[in-house]
């Protein structure tokens, strides 16, 4: 047996997936076929949910119905809003508080906790009540830490436009409302992420969707994954308050060693296209809100960092400018990542489940192999 060792599996293909597919030497993303350029543009996040998990677009009978379905879903049970309000008063991160309430969750999932983890008609259920409960969550979390009352969701509004509803107690304008659903649509599945091949590892055991997804909601918190949103909007405000230019400010982080946050990636190799997207809108938002500052900015660092580090950016490098420019609070872009991406790692763990293969790689061993046992008092 080769004992090749792949760090981080860089390049190992270790499953088939219909869900998703990235040709990062042409910067491709597209959906179960669909390009994610025709997502953005034409879908809600509920179809993409729908097709990710179904395989297919709605028909309009069809969406209507999920859609119905997800809505009716998006109450918190008193206990969970009691824990998302203890854990507000505690002051907790964002995506811990997340990661928290996720996995309570399951103690008031409609669903048998005896039936069997791996049932599709079952994991469908329960993927409407998480998927629909996550907004909810995140909103009474950031407005009860604001000294705030949670507001109710309501079931007469879209998935995006509802969160924005519950995050600021008024009804979106329809730019934010469509621009954040374009927004959950483009972070909806990705592939073999780190977060989503967690929520592989957890099912592959045949453990419950639940678990699967507080397994991702912890692994997506990482600043090298979801969390780089944030701390792209934390670099853009440095700089803005540095008052140096983006090459030197680049440069002086570069030599200290830092990353840049929102550039890189392990499998483009060149601009991410949801980057372009994002881009785009962080564009028009400046625009239309006549200060384009955080947009040039960033368009200054991408051209500097393709100059001198060959670096472009990726997903969370204008997705940052984007939810600013939304008035959306910095710390909660990583749970917004996860409100969005909850859709891919079910789709994912429903793929697993249905031709699972425990997984389990190995490791080259490096350590001593020949020691001879002291007893305690002789050492
Ligand atoms: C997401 O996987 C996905 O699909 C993720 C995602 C999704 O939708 O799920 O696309 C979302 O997580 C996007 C990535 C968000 N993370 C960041 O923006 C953090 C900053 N980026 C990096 O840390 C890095 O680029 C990674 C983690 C994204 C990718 O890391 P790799 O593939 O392991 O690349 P590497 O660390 O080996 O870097 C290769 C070289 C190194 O140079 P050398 O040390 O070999 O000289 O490129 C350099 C790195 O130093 N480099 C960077 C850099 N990213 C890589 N240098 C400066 N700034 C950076 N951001």
């Amino acid at each position: 047996m080769s004992e090749e060792v792949k760090k981080g599996l860089e390049g190992v293909v270790v499953a088939e997936s219909e869900l998703s597919f990235i040709n990062g030497d042409e910067g491709r993303l597209i959906y179960r076929g669909y390009e994610i350029e025709d997502l953005a543009q034409n879908a809600s996040y509920e179809e993409v949910l729908y097709l990710l998990w179904h395989g297919e677009l709605p028909t309009r009978d069809e969406l209507d119905a999920f859609s119905e379905e997800m809505a009716a879903e998006r109450e918190l049970d008193e206990d969970v809003l009691d824990t998302v309000r203890k854990l507000a008063e505690a002051d907790e991160q964002p995506m811990a508080a997340l990661r928290t309430a996720v996995s309570m969750l399951s103690a008031y999932d409609a669903d048998d906790s005896d039936a069997d983890p791996t049932d599709r008609e079952s994991n469908l259920r329960k993927g409407q009540r998480i998927t629909a409960k996550i907004p909810t969550i995140v909103a009474a979390f950031k407005r009860i830490r604001d000294g705030d009352d949670p507001v109710e969701p309501r079931e007469d509004l879209g998935h995006a436009e509802n969160f924005l509803y519950m995050l600021n107690d008024e009804e979106p304008d329809e730019v934010l409302a469509e621009t954040f659903d374009m927004a959950l649509v483009l972070h909806a599945d990705h592939g073999l992420n780190a977060s989503t091949f967690s929520s592989m590892v957890t099912s592959s055991t045949l453990s419950d969707l639940h678990s699967a997804v507080t397994s991702a909601v912890g692994t997506l918190a990482g600043p090298l994954h979801g969390g780089a949103n944030a701390n792209v909007m934390k670099m853009l405000k440095e700089l803005d308050e540095s008052g140096k230019d983006a090459k030197t400010w680049v440069d002086d982080a570069l030599d200290r060693g830092d990353r840049i946050m929102g550039f890189g990636h392990r499998v483009y190799n060149v601009k991410d296209p949801r980057a372009k997207i994002l881009g785009e809108k962080s564009e028009e938002l400046g625009e239309a809100a006549g200060d384009t500052k955080w947009y040039e900015m960033s368009v200054e660092i991408e051209e500097y960092m393709q100059n001198e580090k060959g670096l472009a950016p990726n997903v969370d490098f204008y997705s940052a400018s984007t939810y600013y420019q939304m008035g959306i609070p910095i710390d909660l872009y990583t749970p917004i990542f996860a409100m969005s991406r909850v859709g891919g790692w079910i789709g994912h763990v429903l793929e697993q489940y249905d031709d699972n293969r425990l997984i389990r790689p190995r490791a080259k061993y490096t350590g001593s192999k020949q020691e001879e046992w002291v007893p305690t008092d002789e050492r």
